[in-house]
């Protein structure tokens, strides 16, 4: 058996389960709506396995679409980007997760900080149990689905963010140890890292989330609401610079359509950093930005949800090449153990 030849040029997944705001958009969907254009066969699914490892799936059921309409309304593109369910290729998929998890050990999956990251999150209240071992197993073996979900489309580059890289690594580590115990078979994913812009809380010194939510901007925040929070938002004192006024620059400026925009973004800080007491129009200049960017994309966002056929279409167009990579994988994998 020869390597299997790379599908998937760019591949990634994304889970739904929350309601996103402008730092998600800015952090994690805007540099994947701009490398889909440098790439022709760009694969993107819907998690919804990952997302019931501490979900419920009815809950989850709820997201899926939207994850979808957001998506779309952000700027993937279905032309170059196509999208499938996680869960439509469920049963090939576990299968393979289940015989790759034969080449990593308990061990591994133990030290894994991001399993020691999600315990923390979930068990805030009581620390006592804060180990690893008390994890639900499907969220043990989160890394180990991830890892099929890429070796299972036989990606090539894989765009995520820092928290992930733990998780590319072991996915490349199980290809190594299979394509080393049974010969040549899985291309080695490439791990491509998205440097986050880092995107904090309008109050304060946490990031933007949901768990803040008076200090983030969702992107279904109605106008009016976006302009409080902007108006009550913490920047600095006339000469200085911030972390909370660098927060807001970047969002004014990743966000800005216009250079004149731009422009008046740079004098204004320049004014301030000089003394002058210009916060207000700072934010006023924010705030148009911000509405702008969120109005455009609501319209979006409610033109697609009505196109029923379309969304459908487009899911079922992205599970029928899942399908595909799946059967292809696993039947290979298959014939290289004996099994
Ligand atoms: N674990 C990723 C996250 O939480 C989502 C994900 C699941 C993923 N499977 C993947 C990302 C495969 C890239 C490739 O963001």
């Amino acid at each position: 058996m020869a390597f299997l030849k790379y599908k998937t040029e760019l591949f990634t997944g994304i889970r739904p389960t929350a309601d996103l705001t402008i730092a998600n958009y800015l952090g994690a969907i805007l540099p994947i709506v701009k490398l889909q254009d440098k790439s022709k066969s760009n694969l993107v699914f819907i998690a919804d396995l990952h997302a019931i490892t501490d979900n419920e799936p009815k809950v989850i059921k709820q997201y899926i679409q939207n994850t979808l309409v957001d998506y779309l309304a952000l700027g993937i593109d279905p032309q170059k980007t196509k999208i499938y369910l996680q869960s439509e290729i469920g049963k090939e998929l576990s299968f393979f997760a289940f015989l790759l998890s034969r080449h990593v050990t308990v061990a591994e999956l133990l030290r894994l900080p991001t399993l020691k990251e999600k315990i923390k999150q979930k068990l805030k209240k009581n620390l006592k149990n804060l180990k690893p071992e008390n994890a639900n197993t499907f969220l043990f073996l989160y890394p180990v689905l991830m890892a099929g979900d890429i070796l299972i489309n036989q990606a090539k580059k894989v765009p995520v963010g820092e928290d992930q890289l733990p998780h590319l690594e072991l996915t490349r580590l199980i290809a190594r140890r299979f394509n080393k115990k049974y010969g040549p078979l899985f291309p080695l994913p490439q791990t491509l890292e998205i440097k986050k812009i880092r995107i904090l809380s309008l109050k304060g010194k946490e990031k933007m989330s949901k768990s803040l939510p008076e200090g983030a901007i969702f992107l279904n925040d109605d106008l009016k609401t976006v302009a409080q929070k902007i108006k009550s938002a913490q920047t600095a004192f006339e000469g200085e610079m911030t972390d909370n006024l660098k927060s807001c620059i970047l969002i004014a400026k990743n966000l800005a359509k216009t250079k004149k925009e731009t422009e008046l973004i740079d004098q204004i800080i320049k004014d301030h950093l000089s003394g002058k007491k210009v916060m207000k129009e700072f934010k006023e200049i924010l705030t148009k930005i911000v509405q702008n960017f969120l109005a455009e994309f609501q319209e979006k966002k409610q033109k697609i949800l009505k196109e029923k056929d379309y969304l459908s279409f487009i899911l079922t167009e992205g599970n029928k090449i899942a399908r595909e990579n799946a059967l292809e994988t696993l039947e290979a994998m298959k014939k290289v153990i004996h099994f």
